[in-house]
């Protein structure tokens, strides 16, 4: 089962809530960067047991990948032990939820394999016990998501176009850099309706601006509308990610931006060869920094579902 990685075209900071978590409302998409998560069942012993991974995420009790088969076990009392198999490309702590990624497709695995008829909805409000982001990549494409992440609606599918990825050799803590915004602490109850819709999230930031630009499908449109509330801290911690950033506008990239909580600087173009180019260029500049440089384009939501109904059969 592949797993694709999620960028933010758009991410805004509510407020806190009283439970600590912050109000969002973020246009996610997903991307053909891809981690590999290989599920097959034994049926000699009741254990979960997990290979692979890498440094940052490796195959123990603490990999989400691991706490998504446990949770399946004990949810559905499967009969079997699971082997799974983790080939981890999407970088971790970047901002691209990478280890949501791998979650979601555990999920939807042992969902196929052991024929729990769970559907998308039953999957999503599982995962999202274990994670903000998770519900998010079971479904993929363009979405809104808002709540603290978990709360999805499908919006028509952005204009395809590619991105040329750079992560530093460090990564960015999710809760640090929410704590370090220092948002305003919101009343209980929320000032806005409990289900946030399309139809009525804040007029003001960039999620309302991207849903207009998504409805032309103009791919300027879109880029017009990027923002992301979380730059304010990742940028002034780490001001090279700054100088990235000018870098792949110089380079030719039409718009960057941070991805998530970063601290993945994301350039955009909507040619793959330009994509290319950069990418070759970007690594050389940043050669001796141990950058890591990836080409991906936007991955929709029926592609991706098909993707999977090949990688089950
Ligand atoms: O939900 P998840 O476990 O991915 O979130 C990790 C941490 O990030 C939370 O414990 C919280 O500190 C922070 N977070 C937040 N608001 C969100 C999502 C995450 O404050 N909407």
């Amino acid at each position: 089962m592949q797993a694709p990685a999620k960028i933010n075209l758009t991410l805004d900071v509510l407020g806190r809530r009283a439970d600590g978590y912050h109000q969002v409302v973020m246009v996610m998409q997903t991307v053909d960067l891809v981690d590999v998560v290989t599920v097959s069942v034994n049926r000699n012993h009741q254990t979960i047991l997990l290979q692979g991974g890498s440094e940052e995420a490796p195959p123990d009790q603490t990999n989400l990948v691991y706490r998504t088969a446990a949770l399946v076990q004990e949810q559905a009392q499967l009969p079997y032990g699971v082997e799974i198999e983790l080939d981890k490309q999407i970088p971790v702590a970047a901002g691209l939820a990478g280890g949501s990624s791998d979650a979601a497709a555990t999920m939807k695995a042992l969902n196929h394999l052991f024929s729990l008829g769970w559907d998308d909805k039953k999957m999503e409000s599982l995962l999202a016990r274990l994670g903000s982001d998770i519900p998010f990549l079971v479904r993929g494409g363009t979405a809104l998501a808002t709540g603290r992440g978990e709360a999805l609606h499908s919006l028509p599918a952005a204009p395809a176009f590619w991105v040329i990825l750079v992560k530093p050799p460090f990564g960015a803590s999710t809760p640090q850099v929410y704590k370090a915004l220092k948002a305003k602490s919101l009343p209980e109850p929320l000032p806005w309706p409990e289900e946030m819709t399309p139809e009525n999230i804040p007029e003001e930031g960039y999620s309302a601006n991207m849903l207009k630009a998504l409805r032309t499908g103009s791919y300027q449109a879109v880029l017009d509308a990027m923002g992301n509330d979380l730059e304010k801290v990742t940028l002034e911690w780490f001001p090279e990610l700054k100088v990235l950033k000018e870098k792949l506008v110089c380079l030719g990239c039409d718009r960057a931006m941070m991805s998530g909580s970063g601290p993945t600087i994301l350039g955009f173009t909507d040619e793959e060869a330009k994509a290319r180019s950069i990418a070759e260029k970007i690594a050389k500049e940043t050669e001796t920094l141990n950058y890591r440089v990836m080409v991906a384009r936007t991955l929709g939501r029926e592609e991706a579902d098909e993707w999977i109904v090949d990688c089950c059969r």
